[in-house]
């Protein structure tokens, strides 16, 4: 499955201008204001899952933040990141891996990720993402998931996705993550679709 993940994924970031694709952001503002809220230090650990190219690094780095991680399973989208970010990434860390399969081997503050859950269709890989989660978050740390809603398209890029709620998402991480906040929002697609994605936040209990 990693395989044909990532030929799917490295065709999409090797084709693909990034106001090509459906989920361009030229700033993920609502991201931003649920990272802000966690206050966190500038050297907290933080990993976005799936990274493909998004804009958050850039701004996150710009920020002052100097401990930011990117995981994304697309060697290639991590490589444009890379190119994009030039001297300004030279604190970031870059892990190629599948989440469903990736081993943890760092503590973060922060677990981020917006529209990769959802595609994780089946209960084990789903079940897997979770334990990753579990084993890198550290208590007291915070988690963001966002996705495509109930409402929300049934695919994306393609491939068939698996719509989720709040209630969903607390459901599969567990009952040591409290839900802080959680709501949906259109998101405007460079074509001028809308889609409905849910936005959570969590902060994982200290004992
Ligand atoms: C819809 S894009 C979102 C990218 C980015 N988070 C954003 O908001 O612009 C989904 C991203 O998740 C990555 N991805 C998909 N399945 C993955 C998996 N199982 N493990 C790690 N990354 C994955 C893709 O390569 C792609 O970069």
């Amino acid at each position: 499955m990693t395989g044909a993940r990532s030929e799917h994924w490295d065709k999409v970031f090797t084709t693909k201008v990034e106001n090509e694709v459906s989920w361009f952001q030229p700033r993920p503002e609502t991201s931003l204001r649920l990272i802000h809220a966690c206050n966190l230090r500038k050297d907290a650990c933080i990993l976005d899952v799936g990274a493909g190219v998004s804009h958050l690094p850039d701004v996150l780095l710009a920020e002052g933040l100097n401990n930011v991680v990117l995981l994304d399973v697309s060697a290639a989208a991590l490589e444009r990141l890379k190119v994009r970010l030039g001297g300004d990434g030279r604190s970031v860390r870059f892990i190629v891996a599948d989440i469903t399969t990736w081993e943890p081997d760092l503590v973060v503050d922060l677990w981020h990720d917006r529209a990769v859950l959802h595609f994780l269709t089946e209960s084990g890989d789903r079940a897997a993402y979770a334990e990753a989660l579990r084993h890198s978050v550290k208590m007291g740390g915070f988690v963001i998931i966002s996705g495509f809603a109930l409402g929300g398209p049934e695919r994306c890029s393609g491939l068939p996705v698996l719509r989720a709620g709040q209630d969903d998402i607390a459901a599969l991480l567990g009952p040591d993550f409290d839900l802080l906040e959680a709501f949906e929002e259109d998101h405007q697609t460079p074509s001028g679709g809308r889609q409905r994605f849910v936005f959570t936040r969590f902060h994982r209990r200290l004992v």
